[in-house]
């Protein structure tokens, strides 16, 4: 029921761009790189093999408008949607998917690892503001991957957030990702303001930065979940490359807070974490996502603190980064990852955002700690 009524209230105004709340459209004059594939023009649902004007219309009647649309979903979510069984459900998203890697828009099941290496290089990485921060990704948050950053009230996050959505709409030779961003502010802390003052003191057109980040505001888990099923829609509503969800747990935290409740709750987490996932790879767009942190009483040795929502969102992100705060700085520490060197770094928080301390803009600039 409690969803129901989310579904009717939830339209495209809880989306607004961050300058106002008049048209939250992004023209393309504001995005200086090429535009994101979309395919919606191209493709059309009944393209996919097997699906016919009846199926056609059950999806699109379940909200299922594109190609992309049926490839993101998952088969408990459409077989419930379309009212059929998992199995058909299954195999029309396998169908959308062969589809999209037919049309070249997905990549292929297999590759060769060189292959895979090239296409790696040719990943988006977009700027966190500060050169160390970088270096300790490795280049920046990468497209395709779910990055996490977790730590203590006032640890950075919300400022990390803030100032990738500035960067990320600068373009691609400046270190952005040149496209809008996508910000779901499930703590009520989102300012524009803070953007704007980021902007300014990196010499940027205030302006075009606000008016490049869609702001949504989250008041419950369910309108989360609703937001998150829908995300594909708005990727393309506003050529967004970054999303950023801050933060991914606390509503959840909240409201399932029993123990008897902590399976349900992370069932929830669960699914709408696998539809980022899927996002990221069919819609080549970076998710970050903020992360609360649990003290951890069974730790005997080292820090007691560790990542909330267990391993539910362990698995999920692709990188994860523990944020500290001690005293003006922060360090940042690579937790989890494929192929990154367990590492750390440190840096600060200024009028620009996340940025360097200061003997780390001389020639220690960005340096990893050993
Ligand atoms: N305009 C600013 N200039 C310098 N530092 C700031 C500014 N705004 C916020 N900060 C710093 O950021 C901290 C808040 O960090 P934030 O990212 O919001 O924490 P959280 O990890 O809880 O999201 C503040 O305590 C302050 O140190
Ligand atoms: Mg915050």
């Amino acid at each position: 029921m409690v969803e129901k009524r989310n579904s009717e209230r939830i339209n495209d105004e809880d989306v607004v761009s961050a300058l106002s709340s008049e048209s939250p459209e992004i023209s393309d004059n504001d995005l200086e790189s090429k535009p994101i594939p979309t395919i919606i023009d191209d493709l059309d649902i009944q393209d996919i093999p097997g699906i016919g004007p009846t199926t056609a219309k059950k999806l699109r009647d379940a909200g299922v408008l594109t190609v992309m649309d049926l490839a993101v979903t998952s088969s408990e979510e459409l077989s419930v949607e379309i009212n059929s069984s998992k199995e058909s459900a299954a195999a029309f998203i396998i169908a959308a998917q062969q589809l999209l890697r037919d049309s070249n828009l997905l990549d292929k099941e297999f590759v060769t690892a060189d292959v895979a290496l090239e296409k790696r290089k040719s990943l988006l990485r977009c700027t966190t503001g500060s050169n160390a921060l970088d270096k300790l990704l490795l280049g920046g948050i990468e497209t395709q991957a779910v990055t996490e950053f977790y730590g203590e009230f006032g640890s950075g996050k919300s400022q990390i957030c803030h100032t990738l959505c500035v960067t990320a709409s600068q373009p691609v030779e400046n270190g952005g990702f040149g496209s809008g961003s996508i910000y779901i502010d499930t703590e009520g802390t989102f300012r524009p303001e803070r953007v704007d003052q980021i902007a300014v003191s990196r010499g940027l057109d205030p302006t075009s930065v606000l008016k490049s980040i869609a702001v949504c505001k989250v008041y419950n888990s369910s309108h989360l979940e609703l937001i998150v099923k829908d995300l594909g829609k708005y990727i393309n509503d506003f050529k967004a490359r970054l999303v950023i969800i801050d933060s991914i747990i606390s509503l959840h935290r909240a409201e399932f807070a029993g123990r008897g409740t902590l399976a349900d709750r992370q069932q929830r987490l669960n699914s709408m974490l696998h539809k980022i996932i899927r996002l990221t790879e069919i819609y080549n767009i970076s998710v970050v996502i903020t992360n609360q942190v649990q003290s951890s009483p069974d730790t005997f040795f080292g820090d007691p603190t560790k990542a909330a929502g267990g391993n539910v969102l362990g698995h999920a992100s692709t990188y994860r980064i523990y944020l500290r705060k001690s005293g003006e700085n922060r360090t940042a520490k690579m937790i989890d990852s494929p192929y990154h060197p367990y590492s750390d770094t440190k840096f600060t928080v200024t009028e620009k955002g996340a940025d360097d301390m200061e003997e780390e803009t001389s020639s220690k600039r960005g340096k990893l700690k050993e």
